[in-house]
């Protein structure tokens, strides 16, 4: 089976299977970086759907850094799976999250694309070794997992399953570093991978709070906006406790307030989704949003987006 060498320089052309949500964002964002784009999906209206996805994202990345000049050509959509996956150096896959469609489609993507061209699953909760299974080359299946919007976050978690060879994660890596992004290697599989696992923690504790009546959606919310999620923009949670501990940094701060966090630790909840909590924070993001459209919250949010990455000067 070969290792490698993967393709990650001089990379073209990228295919783009599955254009959701996800699809259409990196779209643009392979789009931004001069590269050219062929999708593929199934849907009879994805074309129609797609491109106001992928205008949107480009004018957002425009507000970061000046975008090359994207000939027409340089998007192409296509019937079928081959025309986008053949040309392809690199293939994203954003196909809906259910295991049997993936592993089929990676499978058949696996058969069209040179045996060199890595293939990056968008996948949020999906193991790599469920979805490289029937593969030929698993050694070059691997999830490269970004944070919605994927066009301005600039996260992106590459973790192998077990046949993925570590230098497909490694060309991954460089690439997608190359690209402006900010990829993490994920040493271990887990469920959620690792940015979602934190966040899935922090909601966890977010709907026991609502369930049992310590703070309403929109006081949990501006808790977190006007407070730690500010410090997180800045600062990764053990760097900021590292600073919490004062001249002695994290050291000091556990023997100081270690024993505080833990007594908290014991105390944390696990809501259940029933219907009752369920109501409350239907109700309760319905009070917060006062009457906004998802799409005018969506705006708002990466409109904030950008001035936060701009403030960062980072451009994702
Ligand atoms: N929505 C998020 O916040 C988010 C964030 C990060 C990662 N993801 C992951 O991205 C992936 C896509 O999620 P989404 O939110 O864009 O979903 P989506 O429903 O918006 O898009 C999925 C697209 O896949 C297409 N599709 C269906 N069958 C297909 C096939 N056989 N081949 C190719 N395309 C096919 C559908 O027509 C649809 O357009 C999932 O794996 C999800 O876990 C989602």
């Amino acid at each position: 089976m070969s290792q490698g060498p993967f393709r990650s320089a001089g990379i073209a052309t990228v295919a783009i299977v599955g254009g959701g949500l996800i699809g259409g964002a990196w779209a643009a964002f392979f789009l931004s970086r001069g590269l050219a784009v062929r999708v593929h999906d199934p849907r009879p209206d994805a074309e129609v759907a797609i491109r106001p996805i992928i205008e949107q994202a480009l004018a957002d990345l425009a507000q970061l850094s000046s975008l090359p000049t994207i000939p027409p050509a340089a998007l192409q959509f296509c019937a079928e799976l081959e025309g986008a996956v053949g040309p392809a150096d690199y293939v994203q896959e954003n196909a809906p999250e259910v295991l049997e469609l993936k592993q089929a489609l990676l499978a058949r993507i696996d058969e069209i694309a040179a045996a060199d061209v890595l293939i990056g699953s968008s996948t949020s909760s999906l193991r790599a070794t469920d979805l490289q299974r029937d593969c030929g080359h698993p050694e070059r299946v691997l999830v490269a997992h970004p944070f919605n919007p994927p066009h301005l976050v600039p996260l992106v978690e590459l973790v192998r399953g077990d046949k993925t060879a570590s230098e497909a994660q490694e060309a991954a890596y460089a690439w997608f570093e190359r690209l402006g992004k900010a990829p993490i290697r994920v040493a271990k599989e887990a469920r959620g991978h690792v940015a979602n696992r934190m966040s899935s923690a922090l909601w966890r504790e977010a709907v026991h709070i609502v369930a049992e009546g310590i703070a309403s959606v929109e006081d949990v919310d501006r808790a977190i906006r006007f407070g730690p999620g500010l410090r997180w923009a800045v600062d990764g949670p053990h760097m900021l406790y590292h600073l919490g501990g004062g001249a002695g940094g994290m050291a000091a701060y556990l023997d100081h307030l270690g024993p505080a966090q833990e007594a908290r630790w014991a105390e944390l909840g696990a809501p259940a989704l029933d219907g009752r909590t369920r109501e409350m924070l239907v109700a309760g993001v319905a009070d917060e949003a006062k009457g906004r459209t998802i799409s005018t919250l969506a705006a708002a949010r990466d409109r904030r987006l950008i001035a936060v990455l701009q403030a960062l000067d980072e451009t994702p």
